[in-house]
């Protein structure tokens, strides 16, 4: 059974799908699921921005196959590891959980590499592009550190 790993924001169309593109870059499908989802319905279906298109590309990922999907209490169940991009998610998320194993799987992403710190991946969306590379460049750092774990199954 492949490990399962949800990366969450607030619109799913900036930053998750970034974290998704990123951290999938770097583990292996066989082994690892990675998918990304919105605490707010607001762009259901709808692709990345293209903003965050662009940005992936420059780095040689392409997440222009994703949708944004609604972030929902059953995806508790679905998924081993709940990255969150800052606070409001983190809030938002647990709001939903129901058991304390459920609230053990979220975690604020900027923890990986700011222990304790409750650092926030900045929302982007109303900044211009300079702020995606900003994010893109924060969310590769995070995700080495996550597969790192994850390859080593110490997480
Ligand atoms: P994201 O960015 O949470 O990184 O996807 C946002 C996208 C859309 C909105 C807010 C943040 N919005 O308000 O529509």
């Amino acid at each position: 059974m492949p490990v399962k790993i949800l990366m969450v924001c607030l619109g799913n169309i900036c930053r998750s799908p970034l974290a998704e593109g990123i951290l999938q870059s770097k583990l292996d499908t066989n082994q690892f699921i990675v998918d990304s989802a919105g605490t707010s319905g607001y762009h259901q279906g709808e692709r990345p921005d293209p903003r965050s298109i662009t940005t992936a590309r420059a780095h040689g990922i392409d997440i222009t196959n994703q949708r944004s999907a609604h972030f929902h209490a059953s995806d508790f169940d679905r998924y081993d590891y709940i990255y969150v991009m800052d606070q409001s998610n983190y809030d938002n998320v647990i709001k939903l959980a129901s058991t304390e194993r459920d609230r053990q799987k979220v975690k604020l992403i900027l923890d990986e590499i700011y222990p304790n710190q409750n650092m926030e991946v900045p929302d982007p969306y109303y900044g211009g592009d300079q702020g995606f590379e900003n994010v893109y460049q924060m969310l590769d750092l995070a995700c080495d550190q996550i597969a790192e774990k994850l390859n080593g199954n110490i997480i």
